[in-house]
């Protein structure tokens, strides 16, 4: 068998002073849609997710509920992972920091720069930000404030060790221009390269006034005995260490790919671009890795028009949403309405709109009048029909000219809407040629027989398309239709080519079930 091509997509590590939310949540789910439509594609896959667990917030955080450090970042890290398993998220992988296989690739890291000379001893004087664990200047400072979080600020002073940022950004520069979709969306790579442009100053990369954190390996020249990695430089590496390149370096390369052939694909918010399209890759070309195939940002969410906070207590807590809504319908309006590189609002009424839409009048709609037609009229039996109808070419055009690239650039709301136009198509075919009329004249028993094969056999194909998207409903199609085709690909038995072709349905006798959506009030 030919061997797959790997793909390697990874979502930020979270920070375990909250639980998952809307925010986390949504790179969560964009980055298992894309996996499974990876897997689809016939690729090998490795999914990473994880948790964020050094640094003074955690500290902090760990502390106001008198836990340690260690017993408070195990009982979040749980909450996450499970959160993502019963939201049927398929990550392969799932990083704490605060595990040995990263400490130790991140010691091992740290000290290859050193040794390249790109990180030096000095003192650092200025603000920062301890809930974005970020270093920010006088001038940068937004009303006296954290300019990305707006947040408070506090003044520090400390010895810290500090990378040549500086030494790597030109070379940065002209990755970025030979690579257009290195960075994306296009007017996020825009800010990235007019940061880059104004001069980026070398960055901490140790802290000295706390202690949870990786120990910086030691170095005689250091005053201060207390240095721990900078957070972020202990988390960025979270996407090389879980690869474990010291133990497994041909599973290392496989996945995360060399300069000619780069698999891996990081996807993040906007509010943390910087740290992964300029710190990352510079630090990346210190210590001699190939950088990443891609780095997507997305937008944020607001909730009813508002900034989602915790102080506002109007976060939407993923569980329980899903929990009442269901999994699907989520998934679903994560993508449907906002292109992921901008910001959206999370609305319940544009939700229900939506979901009532897409999900009950349509797609819904569509499988169970469909069912019905069959179940009466051909006692539940779908068997390929003699002739061709006319909506065979609509499908199977869509099917061969489907915009394969649009997934890997994160289009996933243009994907969307055309597959629900089709679906709308369909349902507007069978209003067109009813099929209860047809039912009444034993001559055109034929035409019956082939408008509602081909019904069924659109929806065979979309629920192939849609399952990244929406696998469970997927599942359920496939299943009701008597299919096997999605089972098939995603145990390599045929090709997702050969699977959305047009007429491989297998004569089978449906299942009749409930409604797939109920109508939101
Ligand atoms: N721990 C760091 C990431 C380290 S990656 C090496 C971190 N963690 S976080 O938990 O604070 O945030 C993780 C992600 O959630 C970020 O990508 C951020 O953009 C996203 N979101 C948080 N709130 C959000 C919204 N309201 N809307 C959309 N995404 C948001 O940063």
């Amino acid at each position: 068998m030919k061997s797959k091509e790997s793909f390697y997509i990874t979502t930020p590590i979270y920070y375990v002073n909250d639980i998952p939310h809307l925010g986390t949540a949504y790179c969560t789910v964009a980055a298992d849609v894309l996996a499974r439509f990876e897997r689809l594609m016939g690729k090998d896959v490795h999914f990473l997710t994880g948790t964020d667990e050094h640094g003074e917030k955690i500290q902090e955080a760990a502390a106001k509920l008198g836990k340690s450090p260690q017993e408070f970042t195990d009982q979040v890290a749980e909450t996450f992972r499970s959160t993502w398993k019963k939201m049927g998220i398929t990550f392969d992988d799932f990083i704490r920091t605060t595990e040995e296989r990263h400490k130790k690739v991140v010691i091992h890291l740290i000290k290859k720069a050193m040794s390249q000379g790109d990180i030096y001893l000095g003192n650092y004087e200025g603000w920062y930000c301890v809930p974005d664990e970020s270093f920010w200047t006088d001038s940068q400072l937004v009303n006296g404030k954290c300019p990305n979080c707006g947040r408070d600020v506090k003044k520090i002073k400390e010895e810290n060790y500090f990378f040549k940022v500086s030494k790597f950004t030109g070379q940065l520069l002209n990755h970025i221009e030979a690579n257009p979709t290195f960075i994306l969306p296009e007017s996020k790579k825009n800010e990235v390269v007019a940061f880059i442009k104004e001069g980026v100053r070398d960055v901490s990369v140790s802290r000295t006034s706390f202690n949870w954190g990786i120990p910086f390996p030691s170095d005689a020249e250091a005053k201060s005995s207390h240095h721990v990695i900078y957070v972020w430089f202990d988390a960025l590496i979270n996407y090389v260490s879980a690869l474990s390149p010291l133990d497994k370096p041909e599973t290392f390369k496989k996945y995360w790919g060399t300069e000619s052939a780069p698999r891996t694909i990081h996807l993040l918010g906007k509010d943390i671009l910087r740290f992964h399209a300029v710190y990352w890759p510079c630090f990346l070309l210190s210590v001699g890795l190939p950088l990443p195939k891609r780095i997507f940002a997305t937008g944020w969410w607001t909730i009813e028009g508002q900034k989602m906070s915790k102080s506002l207590g109007n976060t939407v807590e993923p569980l329980a949403f899903t929990a009442q809504y269901g999994q699907d319908a989520f998934r679903l309006f994560l993508f449907r309405e906002f292109p992921m590189g901008q910001d959206g609002d999370f609305n319940i009424k544009n939700f229900k709109e939506r979901s009532n839409a897409d999900l009950a009048n349509n797609l819904g709609n569509l499988v169970s009048r469909s069912f019905n037609l069959i179940q009466k009229n051909l006692e539940g039996i779908i068997q390929a029909p003699l002739s061709n109808s006319e909506i065979q070419t609509t499908i199977d055009t869509a099917a061969t000219q489907f915009n394969f690239n649009a997934m890997e650039t994160f289009s996933y709301n243009e994907v969307l809407k055309s597959i629900f136009a089709i679906l709308l198509g369909m349902n507007k075919y069978i209003d067109t040629k009813a099929p209860w009329t047809l039912a009444k004249d034993p001559a055109k028993k034929e035409e019956l027989k082939s408008v509602l094969y081909s019904v069924a056999e659109g929806l065979r194909i979309a629920s192939l398309f849609l399952w990244p998207f929406i696998p469970y409903t997927c599942e359920e199609i496939q299943n009701r239709l008597g299919q096997s085709s999605l089972q098939d690909v995603l145990t390599d038995k045929i090709s997702f080519q050969e699977a959305v072709k047009w007429g491989s349905m297998k004569e089978a006798t449906i299942k009749m079930g409930g409604p797939l959506f109920p109508r939101l009030q």
